[in-house]
């Protein structure tokens, strides 16, 4: 199992590319199985979470060809329309293989995800929407088996509360669906909006994607295409923070400004300066005293869960008390318990957590439990005194794509250990 050995002190300086949005390629990737003809993705990362995807696409019936950040899909025919535990456990966004399986083939049987680190994570209102567009659906032996033998009919969605993957699996059960979809109360995420191109440039009939009504018209059949993903709003986010937690001077380039705004607005009420020397590119310099400034998560446009342990990180070096209230899962504070290891004045209970700093980190033997999480430990890491060890980072290569090449090259001393 490879661990990251990390030596803190080091000040970031220089630039680091941003790389496509894993959250948006892996509904995308699954969108390849609307069509019997070719669909050439463009800026796929190479992290672990799309070669699971990619996996179970071959094994529903695709031809998938990776060549570089370039993926070519083509699924002449759908084999098997089945996402099985051994996947789903490893990849909860197996379930957006329900929403295209169903649509295309009429029937989809897909494995309930099992719990997950971060929250229970339900599948509920994705069940719930195919349901509303006339899908049969049974559950037993920790499977879903949806059927519609006579292909899904348009209908009216709202959902209970915003779900960004149940948004992407209702679109695409909704392209080829007989008649009009209206999606209300629906993710505004720009990964949903990034879907809804790629779905429009398939012959899809699309409007409202990004905000919180979306109209679908069902169409017979999609064709191929030719897209790119958007950049990853989390890893750009990610490295802003390293920045900033560093005193440091970093660049983020080819990422999107425009979709960091709630993060961006954090980082300069904290003291930090943050600047766009150009189109898509991002600017932070550290170095001066931080301040501490309440977070609370929210649903896109408002600051983004899977920033809040980097943000927490961040805070354990701010001049003050900081406020973190999450609101998407229910349980996401499992850093707080590492950051505490390497000397962080936090406490927490389900929901909220309050940092007091500035508090010295000092370098310790540490343990990733999920994505984002993981991201957060390196963080503190190359804040600290001493050398850190993050065990089980095989969480963090589910997400970034070489991170600790990326961070070397802006000063970072980190490397991986076999
Ligand atoms: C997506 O997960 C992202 N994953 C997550 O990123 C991200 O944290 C999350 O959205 C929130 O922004 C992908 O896009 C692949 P949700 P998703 O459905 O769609 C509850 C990362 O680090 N809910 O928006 O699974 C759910 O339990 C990952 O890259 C139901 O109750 O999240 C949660 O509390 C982690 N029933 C809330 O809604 C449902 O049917 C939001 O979940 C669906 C969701």
């Amino acid at each position: 199992m490879d661990k990251f050995a990390i030596t803190g002190g080091t000040v970031l300086e220089g630039e680091i590319p941003a790389g496509g949005s894993k959250n948006s390629a892996l509904p995308a990737l699954a969108a390849a199985l609307l069509t019997a003809e070719p669909v050439t993705l463009r800026r796929i990362p190479r992290v672990r979470d799309i070669r699971t995807m990619q996996r179970l696409l071959v094994d529903i019936g695709c031809k998938v060809e990776a060549e570089g950040e370039t993926v070519r899909l083509e699924t002449p025919a759908i084999a098997c329309p089945e996402a099985p535990y051994e996947l789903v456990k490893t990849m909860r966004a197996s379930s957006l293989v329900l929403g295209p399986l169903v649509a295309r083939c009429g029937r989809a049987r897909v494995s309930l995800p099992g719990g997950c680190a971060i929250g229970a994570r339900p599948i509920n209102l994705h069940i719930f929407g195919l349901e509303q567009l006339g899908a049969r659906i049974e559950q037993s032996h920790g499977y879903i088996e949806a059927q519609a033998p006579e292909g899904l009919r348009g209908a009216p969605v709202h959902f209970d509360r915003i779900t960004v993957t149940g948004t992407e699996d209702l679109m695409m059960a909704a392209v080829l669906a007989k008649g009009e979809t209206v999606l209300r109360n629906a993710a505004r995420e720009p990964e949903v909006a990034d879907l809804a191109c790629l779905l429009v440039a398939m012959g899809a009939e699309i409007e409202g994607a990004g905000t919180s009504t979306i109209r679908i018209q069902g169409v017979e059949r999609l064709h191929g295409a030719v897209h790119e993903i958007i950049p990853d709003r989390i890893e750009t986010g990610t490295f802003l923070i390293a920045g900033a937690i560093t005193g440091g001077d970093v660049t983020v380039t080819g990422c999107a400004p425009e979709h960091l705004g709630a993060l961006v607005s954090k980082l300069q009420q904290a003291g930090v300066d943050v600047t766009q020397p150009g189109a898509g590119s991002l600017r932070v310099r550290g170095g001066g005293r931080l301040r501490s400034v309440d977070m609370t998560t929210e649903e896109y446009p408002g600051f983004a869960t899977d920033l809040q342990a980097q943000y927490m990180a961040l805070m354990t070096q701010a001049g003050g008390i900081a406020l973190i209230v999450e609101t998407i899962f229910e349980n996401r504070f499992m850093h707080a318990q590492e950051l505490a290891r390497m000397g962080a004045n936090i406490r927490w209970d389900g929901k909220q957590a309050i940092v007091a700093g500035p508090r010295e980190l000092t370098g310790a033997g540490v343990i990733a439990s999920d994505l984002r999480a993981s991201a957060s430990l390196v963080l503190a890491a190359l804040a600290a005194r001493g050398e850190t060890v993050i065990d089980r980072v095989y969480h963090i290569d589910r997400g970034y794509e070489k991170i600790e090449t990326k961070l070397a090259r802006v000063g970072a001393r980190i490397r991986r250990v076999e």
